[in-house]
């Protein structure tokens, strides 16, 4: 039977675990400088107050990190024996080792995360960040810029240390499996698949800053720097989580499916509600997109539907009059609805990629599974 906390938030069932991975983090991002140490630190307190709150308040100064609740979801999606596995591989198996594994995999996406955030409202000028001031607001560009790359150094470092409980894994998964001799290239996989989501991350963001009049009309482009941006964090990392357990390439697969069009549903009505939502509601001013020269989804299926629109773009938005006039073309066209279904059709994506996993009667199993599909639904209907 559902439980009732379920069904009302899907998070709830990592929320406990969640608070031992934000204490966990605090403590990897401790450094010698206290200045850097408190910069680093910034966005993973959930101090006694946060605590008393459910994590995934967005209102609250406390730890959001929906990523690891998403990761640590699919850890337990994905938490069912593997195929060939023999008939003494259920027994006796280091699970606690290869949940603390997975964990690890979470903690080190956010730290990537966070360190992402930090340079992006760098880039942004953001004055808030997670409902409270954005660091570079409160300590300075300089500052934020050294606090991410910190970060992103601490992250390297537990990637690394990944390594010193491969033996375990090892052990479990010959019990499991004929074929271990895969296993010994399991954690290079996982870091290089981490290490490629960094990059992403770069090429995302300057594809953003830097493209043509050519490539700032072109959905194609859109979509290929909105996976590297924003999908490639969530899909690559539930892939590594996939792969830490001993999945099979196509379980795997179906994971990186998952976050892939989860992350791409999550950005498509991000880019929706830029037009669409209020300051209030937000928590940010709207039309920052736009104002900014950064083209999305809704203009540009508007212009499909409008091709004048296509030199009012490139104008550019330093004039108030041109980005007047582009929402105008906006309000005439289905611009926001075809957004808003290619998000859809992407959520759907995201759902039937769990739906497809290897069944399995656990419950646990089950019920992580229910709360990724449900996290689809969220996504598309979420309004802040
Ligand atoms: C969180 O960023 C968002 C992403 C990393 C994009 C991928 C999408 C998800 C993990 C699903 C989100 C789920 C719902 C229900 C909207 P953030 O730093 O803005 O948010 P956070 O503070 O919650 O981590
Ligand atoms: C948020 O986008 C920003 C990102 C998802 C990625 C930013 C990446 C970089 C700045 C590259 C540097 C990366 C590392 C790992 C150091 P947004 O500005 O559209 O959304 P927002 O409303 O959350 O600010
Ligand atoms: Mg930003
Ligand atoms: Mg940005």
């Amino acid at each position: 039977p559902l439980h009732v906390k379920e069904e009302l938030d899907p998070f709830s069932l990592v929320a406990d675990e969640l608070s031992i991975l934000a204490d966990r983090l605090r403590a990897m991002v401790v450094a010698e400088v206290p200045k850097l140490a408190s910069a680093a630190e910034y966005f993973f307190k959930m101090g006694v107050e946060g605590k008393r709150f459910r994590p995934t308040l967005k209102s609250e100064a406390a730890l959001n990190a929906r990523l690891m609740q998403v990761l640590l979801l699919m850890a337990s999606a994905l938490n069912f024996p593997i195929p060939k596995s023999a008939s003494d591989g259920g027994s006796g198996t280091p699970s606690s080792e290869l949940r603390s594994r997975q964990q690890a995999i979470a903690e080190i996406t956010e730290m990537i995360h966070v360190a992402s955030l930090l340079h992006d409202d760098v880039l942004d000028d953001a004055e808030t960040r997670r409902g409270i001031r954005s660091l570079n607001f409160v300590m300075g560009n300089k500052l934020s810029v050294l606090a991410g790359d910190f970060l992103l150094s601490r992250a390297c470092v537990a990637l690394a240390s990944l390594r010193n409980t491969e033996g375990v894994l090892a052990r479990y998964l010959f019990y499991c499996s004929d074929d271990f001799c895969h296993v010994y290239g399991i954690t290079a996989t996982v870091v290089s698949l981490l290490a490629k989501v960094v990059e992403h991350l770069v090429t995302g963001e300057t594809m953003q800053m830097t493209s043509s009049s050519e490539q700032r009309c072109s959905m194609e482009y859109y979509l290929q720097k909105t996976y590297y941006k924003t999908a490639s964090l969530i899909s690559n990392s539930c892939k590594a989580i996939a792969i830490l357990t001993g999945q099979t390439a196509e379980v795997s697969m179906l994971a990186y499916d998952y976050g892939k069009n989860l992350g791409l549903a999550y950005q498509l009505i991000d880019d929706v509600l830029d037009f669409t939502g209020t300051t209030a509601s937000l928590g940010k001013p709207s039309l920052l997109d736009i104002r900014h020269g950064i083209v999305t989804a809704p203009i540009l299926f508007a212009m499909e539907e409008f091709p004048q629109l296509r030199t009012v773009v490139d104008r550019g938005f330093d004039d108030p009059a041109n980005v007047d006039l582009a929402l105008e073309y906006l309000g005439k066209s289905n611009g926001i609805q075809r957004a808003r279904e290619l998000a859809s059709q992407h959520a759907k994506l995201a759902a039937a990629a769990i739906e497809s996993l290897p069944e399995s009667d656990d419950e646990d199993v089950q019920r992580s599974r229910r709360a990724l599909v449900d996290i689809t639904h969220r996504v598309i209907t979420r309004n802040k």
